[in-house]
């Protein structure tokens, strides 16, 4: 099976670095490239966040709102996400915080655009992704631009996404493929931060209420005895009963499928944040133990894809685990970090990320900022791929470590 992959990666590696030529470089952007010195402190940060500048200045001028750059296939060509994909709010997302980052009006129109086009998904009722759709979209719009368009858009669809909580199961339902009767996965618990924005925001308690339930009923069953969670649990809808705990994009049904681990760490964080309850704070406290104690992350703290891949240390390495991982442990490390845990381990995702291995070089990787993730390997989807993902998280984690290191991103950016 790794044979396969492993051909498919040579092929997607021959074709995403010889696509985008040298010749397409401006000058500008190039000399600003070349001229980071090498052995200053912040080197790392400033060309993660130049690279992303000029990728995301290319990506932007080069697709058509309502398709998004979403990874590239084996053969080299771009995978693209209409809005019926999960993750096409991930590209708007970044080009939102590729404005937070420079200040520069160019993103923001840019963003406006790619953003304005997911519009029709408000009224989506088939997905809880409605939160990654569109809270990293309109969300981070709104919180940057105040339009009360936006706002609109976020109360319709946190309705939407209310619109398939069950009282009797105590969670939202995250799939509605006929192979499941009530599937919930732990990427949903991302979804929430969506509803609980919802609720402040319009003083309506339902919202915080679904999420609650949500969070306090995967807390109850999706974690093991050592703190790492499973993908799946399919529960019975007329019961709330658990028919069967499993994996679909994992190694096998008791591993650790790494970006799950990751969303965990993410959503309990966001719910410590949102509700002050410190049994949020503690759940995400076990999942970064897991995670930073685990004898299989490697050195450079980049994850492989699963926790429990027994091709350990030769198995695919997951860059949007990583992403996801360094932007929650740093939200964590400003509520509770005795001797530095979660923001050093962060800081190290960040700064091994900035190595030639993990960071595109200009104009190269499909326009995408990060290399080497793992979108879906046991259905051979996405396997040692840039993703759009990978990009979104990477960039809100250099805006939280420059938040919490009082560094100015923008001047950053610029010179
Ligand atoms: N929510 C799907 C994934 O993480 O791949």
């Amino acid at each position: 099976m790794y044979i396969k992959f492993f051909l498919l990666s040579l092929i997607l590696l021959f074709f995403s670095s010889s696509a985008y030529s040298q010749k397409d470089l401006s000058p500008s952007s190039l000399k600003q490239y070349n001229s980071i010195a090498i052995n200053t402190e912040l080197n790392w940060l400033k060309k993660g966040v130049v690279v992303a500048k000029i990728q995301l200045q290319k990506a932007s001028t080069q697709y058509t709102p309502g398709h998004y750059p979403r990874s590239i296939w084996p053969d080299g060509e771009m995978r693209m996400a209409n809005l019926g994909d999960w993750t096409a709010g991930f590209f708007p997302g970044s080009l939102w915080y590729a404005y937070e980052i420079t200040q520069d009006k160019f993103f923001k129109e840019q963003a406006e655009r790619f953003t304005s086009a997911l519009n029709p998904l408000q009224f989506n009722k088939n997905t809880h992704d409605l939160g990654f759709l569109i809270f990293c979209s309109y969300g981070n719009g709104f919180r940057l631009t105040n339009n009360t368009k936006y706002k609109t858009v976020l109360l319709n669809a946190s309705e939407s996404l209310s619109s398939r909580f069950s009282e009797t199961v105590g969670c939202i339902k995250s799939w509605d493929f006929e192979r499941y009767s009530f599937p919930v996965i732990i990427d949903n618990m991302m979804n929430l931060e969506l509803l609980l924005w919802a609720s402040k925001k319009f003083d309506d308690e339902k919202y915080a209420q679904i999420a609650i339930t949500h969070a306090n009923t995967t807390l109850e069953n999706h974690f093991r005895a050592d703190n790492s969670s499973f993908h799946v649990i399919d529960y019975d809808p007329q019961t709330g009963n658990i028919m069967r705990k499993m994996t679909a994009q994992g190694y096998a049904d008791d591993s650790a499928w790494s970006r799950g681990q990751a969303w965990g760490l993410y959503g309990f964080t966001m719910m410590y944040r949102e509700t002050k309850n410190k049994v949020y704070l503690e759940q995400a406290k076990k999942i970064a133990a897991y995670i930073i104690n685990s004898p299989n992350l490697p050195t450079d703290k980049i994850p492989y894809w699963d926790f429990n891949d027994p091709f350990i240390p030769h198995g695919y390495r997951d860059v949007s685990a990583a992403t996801i991982m360094a932007s929650a442990l740093l939200e964590l490390s400003t509520f509770e970090d005795s001797n530095r845990t979660y923001f050093n381990h962060a800081e190290k995702i960040l700064k091994n990320l900035s190595d030639d291995l993990y960071l595109a070089k200009p104009y190269q990787n499909g326009f995408f900022i990060l290399k080497h993730s793992v979108g879906n390997l046991p259905n051979y989807s996405e396997i040692d791929t840039p993703i759009n993902y990978a990009d979104y998280y990477y960039l809100e984690a250099l805006i939280r470590y420059a938040n919490i290191t009082n560094i100015d991103l923008k001047k950053i950016a610029s010179n």
